[in-house]
């Protein structure tokens, strides 16, 4: 079946779903972008040759799905229009700014028999499903920890919407820490705990710039990230090690550009390598920030009745892990104000 789309929201980050669908076109088709501002829904459509709207409700009636890339105090708005219209939704992260908000949104789905995604593409890279495979295999003896890293120089990136707490719905722990806790999360089963503690390096944000966590997982495996919004120089964007007995078995993916100047035109490198007695390379490839595996997933999903591994659910109980992580904070002084 081809999926007729319409994409809502024509900034920084629909230039990824830009380049991805321009190589699934025959079984995605961009029938529209959308924007209220007119000149990014033209900037995306001059790359899509989708039609540009500035009200995504003219378009609804012509889709099937709609990808909806919005800041984050706008995601249930338009997430429960366009369910409530009938249309499958896929929805980058996070799912809402309050569990109220993504109950509700939840609920929506199911009334409406929609299939309902958030967009996390880590898990559905290719190098990050052989690097589960290479854990769960058990070559290297059993995971007891994760540790990951996101290294970013974004001081001039947190303006407008990402600066404020109330459309950004945190800070870089909510926004941008899920993309490595729904990795960790997906590797280690049910968390027992998580912790965070946060503060300002240099971003123009109120929420934290940067951030950290540990957490224990209910098999014993236990868990840190570290999150720079504000990073000197980023050097590895995305790390993701999983100690195992016998090996640490690390991802990285790295821009060979500048990621913010360059967005989705920048080249990348991705490796997993195994350190233990020996150094092995178990992958190297070009593969980036990939939405390729996440868009074949929802349109799989939307084709079989399948239900998304991403789904409003699993997307609720991240953002209540972390609501709990930021109340233990808050109440022992471990964040921002
Ligand atoms: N998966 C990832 O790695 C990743 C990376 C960056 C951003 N994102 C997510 O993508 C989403 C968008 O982020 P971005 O960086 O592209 O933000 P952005 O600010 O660059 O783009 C948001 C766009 O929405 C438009 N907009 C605002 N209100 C609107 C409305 N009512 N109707 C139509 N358009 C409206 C704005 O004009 C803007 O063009 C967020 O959910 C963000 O978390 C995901």
């Amino acid at each position: 079946m081809k999926l007729r789309v319409g994409l809502i929201g024509c900034g920084w980050f629909s230039h990824f779903y830009a380049k991805t669908l321009s190589r699934i076109g025959e079984r995605v088709h961009l029938v529209w972008v959308a924007d209220m501002d007119p000149e990014k829904a033209a900037a995306l459509s001059a790359k899509t040759n989708a039609q540009p709207l500035t009200d995504f409700r003219e378009g609804l009636e012509e889709v099937d799905a709609v990808f909806i890339l919005l800041p984050h105090h706008l995601h249930y708005s338009v997430t429960l229009e366009c369910l409530n219209a009938g249309k499958h939704v896929l929805l980058e992260k996070p799912i809402a700014v309050s569990l109220q908000q993504a109950d509700e949104m939840i609920q929506a789905s199911e009334k409406n028999r929609r299939t309902f995604m958030i967009a996390y593409p880590h898990r559905y890279r290719a190098s990050m499903q052989l690097f589960k495979q290479i854990i769960e295999s058990g070559r290297y003896g059993r995971l007891f920890m994760l540790d990951a890293m996101m290294d970013e120089s974004l001081k001039g990136y947190t303006t407008g919407w990402i600066s404020k707490r109330e459309t950004l719905g945190g800070g870089v722990f909510f926004s941008s820490s899920p993309h490595m806790l729904d990795v960790m999360f997906w590797l280690g089963g049910d968390v027992q705990a998580l912790s965070m503690a946060g503060t300002h390096a240099g971003c123009e944000m109120e929420g934290e710039d940067t951030a950290v966590s540990v957490m224990r997982f209910k098999n014993g495996v236990i868990g840190v990230t570290r999150h720079l919004w504000a990073s000197p120089k980023s050097r590895i964007w995305y790390t993701m090690n999983a100690v195992c007995e016998k090996a640490h078995i690390t991802l990285t993916t790295t821009p060979l550009g500048d990621l913010v100047s360059e967005g989705a035109d920048c080249e990348w490198k991705t490796r997993i390598v195994a350190v233990g007695d020996t150094e092995e390379v178990l992958h190297e490839s070009g593969e980036g920030l990939e939405l390729q595996g996440e868009i074949e997933h929802f349109h799989e999903c939307i084709e079989t009745g399948r239900t998304p591994e991403t789904d409003g659910p699993t997307a609720r109980n991240l953002i209540a892990r972390i609501f709990e992580a930021y109340d233990e904070a808050s109440a022992k002084g471990a964040n921002v104000l």
